[in-house]
């Protein structure tokens, strides 16, 4: 099974041999079942994404240039006018939809509401125009902190359909991310809450706020949503509550026709080091390229299907897939403000349930956690109503995969592993539901349109085994440029391998030509000069049955260059030795990917988005003190882990 090389590319260790073909029954009712999509993007794909921009997207004036490619920006559809919310909404309430339900909202406590199309359309042109009022105006940069309200997709939209550019910072970001992110944009409005809920408690935004905004002299108004019921200070002039700009404003605003390559938002990324950059993303080939791959990556039947993506509208996914690629569509979804194990571990299924949600996106993250609680929880559901499941953020293990399409999917739903970036706006590689026959833990082809080869350490392109995923031609939805920071953009992207992006990922390709993603670089470890990626060994380790979830990083070890050290999280009641899943790994992998090392933990490090930080855990390995910690979501954890690091040193 193993066959480790010494070669300075990445090693391809880990063989999956299951295969999932879609099966007839879904095939008979999929938008594509053949692969003609392919076959004509491979053709010109400059011609394939203009014929998606014409069938998916309302122009007010036609482009005259498809693209225009200068390395290393893009222009998309250059000439073209169209307007962002009036795709969203407008256009589905012309087209006699105004009463069809955009979102089924789910507050936390259990409250809900029920969204029509023309009820957001109404709610987005006075909150344009209370905008308006406090002297947003096209260009500017509008700054939002809210949570899981519906509020939070209004605010989007309004921002959108006047051209003022908006910079969503996640809800559980500190005070101080939110004012170097309002700072870095300049933005004259910050639009908030006074709190939101999240594991039963109100959580306060405001006071957060007010701390930000103390710091940043650009912001000349904040607005206040209520929600928690909180007490919050207003500051007479500078703060307004939404509910009384709403009650006053005009009822129309017309969507003005914005230029293609008018700035529609920044979207703050971390990265490993350095400040956040702030992802540039426009509206024609933006727009464009969400509503396609919404449409054909799940199969949206925007009549009959309830679509639910679990993310935060403060990620990129949120954006995509909440907010722009759904309601561009005319679909209906949902949308649930709080956590998935409140009050109780099938919180999400139940919801599935009540909705009879159709498609489902979540995180690996989620998934493994699933795992963690056990199959009961979604087995006291009707999960029937579900026809594809999605996964983004991370690689998705093959036993996750294999739980996820077992558990969640019923053995029925295609599962659709999707790669993508904040960079790339919206998804890349990932199969079609309905054409690609799946294979557990592989995101499998670049879509119709995208280009994607894996290279060498020295950019020659590779057929078969590990290396860096590049991207070989622009795309419609990519970024144009890190925010105030074009020499920063260069080199992060487009100077490793000269003429491709480079998106920091490992990839490898089987014998079938199918993706697999292998983290991302900076984690790859060096063992006796062996490249072996830390996603790899965590996939073996999670194909363990008492294994739900595992974290491998290289620590500096005097005789190997690096040792592999893992923290295991076990499954809901299961135990196994130390031994017997090194053991377990050699035999999976080869005995060069034995862990020196391995740590029973209740719970991992991990970001607010669920990625796990192997940075932290290499601080930890190493005895070293941790660095920055400020995008940790549960600090106690990692504090646990040291702890018991040094406990086993002494030993
Ligand atoms: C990084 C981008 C895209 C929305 C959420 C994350 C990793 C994402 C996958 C996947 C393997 C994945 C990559 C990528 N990633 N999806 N399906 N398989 N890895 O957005 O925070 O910009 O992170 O997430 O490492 O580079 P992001």
């Amino acid at each position: 099974m193993s066959e480790a090389t010494d070669s300075p590319n990445i090693s391809d260790l880990l063989w999956e041999q299951r295969k999932f073909p879609p099966s007839a029954a879904f095939q008979a009712n999929a938008l594509v079942s053949e692969t003609h999509l392919y076959d004509i993007a491979s053709e010109d794909y400059e011609a394939f994404w203009a014929t998606q921009a014409t069938e998916t997207v309302t122009w007010n004036k036609p482009w005259n240039t498809i693209c225009e490619w200068k390395s290393p920006y893009s222009k998309w559809f250059i000439g073209g006018e169209l307007n962002v919310a009036y795709n969203c909404l407008d256009r589905h309430v012309e087209a006699g939809n105004g009463s069809k339900v955009a979102i089924h909202w789910e507050g936390e406590p259990g409250d809900t509401r029920t969204l029509t199309y023309a009820w957001l359309l109404d709610e987005v042109q006075k909150f344009s125009n209370a905008l308006k009022g406090l002297g947003v105006q096209k260009g500017d940069r509008v700054n939002i902190y809210l949570p899981m309200i519906p509020e939070a997709v209004v605010a989007m939209l309004a921002c959108a359909r006047i051209g003022a550019a908006h910079s969503v910072v996640f809800g559980g970001f500190s005070s101080q991310a939110l004012a170097d992110r309002i700072n870095d944009a300049e933005a004259k409005v910050l639009i908030t809450a006074d709190g939101g809920y999240r594991r039963g408690e109100v959580f306060p935004l405001k006071p957060q706020a007010d701390e930000a905004v103390s710091s940043t002299p650009t912001i000349e108004h904040v607005v206040v949503v209520k929600r928690g019921g909180n007490a919050v200070t207003m500051h007479e002039g500078r703060d307004h509550w939404y509910h009384d700009l709403m009650a006053v404003a005009e009822p129309v605003c017309v969507a003005e026709p914005m230029s293609s390559e008018q700035l529609l938002f920044l979207l703050y990324t971390s990265g490993t080091t350095g400040k956040p950059k702030g992802i540039m993303h426009t509206t024609g080939g933006y727009l464009t390229h969400v509503t396609y791959t919404h449409k054909y990556v799940f199969d949206l039947h925007p009549e009959t299907d309830v679509y639910w993506c679990t993310a935060d509208v403060g990620w990129i996914t949120g954006h995509s897939y909440i907010v722009y690629g759904p309601l561009s569509n005319g679909a209906t979804q949902v949308i649930y403000e709080g956590v998935p194990n409140y009050p109780e571990n099938d919180r999400l299924w139940s919801i599935v349930e009540k909705y009879k949600v159709s498609i489902f996106y979540t995180a690996p993250t989620a998934i493994r956690t699933f795992m963690k609680w056990g199959v009961e929880e979604p087995q006291k559901h009707d999960l029937s109503s579900l026809r594809v499941i999605g996964s983004v953020g991370e690689p998705i293990n093959p036993e996750a995969w294999m739980w996820y399409h077992e558990n969640i999917g019923q053995g029925r739903c295609p599962v659709v592993d999707t790669w993508w970036q904040t960079e790339t706006g919206g998804i890349m590689i990932s199969p079609l539901p309905g054409v690609t026959t799946t294979k557990p833990g592989s995101a499998t082809f670049p879509l119709p349109g995208i280009g994607a080869e894996v290279v060498d350490e020295k950019g020659n392109v590779i057929t078969r085994g590990g290396g860096y995923l590049t991207l070989t031609h622009p795309w419609p939805g990519m970024l144009r440029g890190i925010w105030g920071d074009p020499k920063r953009f260069q080199e992060t992207y487009w100077s490793k391998f000269p003429g491709r992006y480079f998106a920091g990922d490992g990839a490898k390709l089987d014998d079938d030509g199918y993706l697999w993603l292998l983290g991302r670089v900076d984690d790859v470890m060096n063992v006796s000069g062996h490249r072996i990626s830390t996603t790899e060994v965590e996939s073996a380790l999670v194909s363990h049955p008492s294994v739900a979830e595992a974290a491998v990083v290289g620590a500096n070890d005097a005789t190997t260059g690096q040792a592999i050290i893992a923290y295991v999280t076990l499954r809901g009641g299961a135990s196994v030795s130390e031994n017997d899943l090194r053991n377990h790994v050699a035999k999976e992998i080869g005995a060069i990917a034995k862990p020196k090392a391995i740590f029973f933990t209740p719970d991992l490090p991990k970001t607010r988005s669920g990625k796990i930080m192997r940075r932290l855990l290499r601080d930890v390995a190493e005895g070293r003190n941790l660095g920055d910690t400020t995008t940790l979501a549960d600090a106690s954890v990692v504090t646990e882990l040291q702890k018991r690091a040094a406990e086993s040193n002494e030993d």
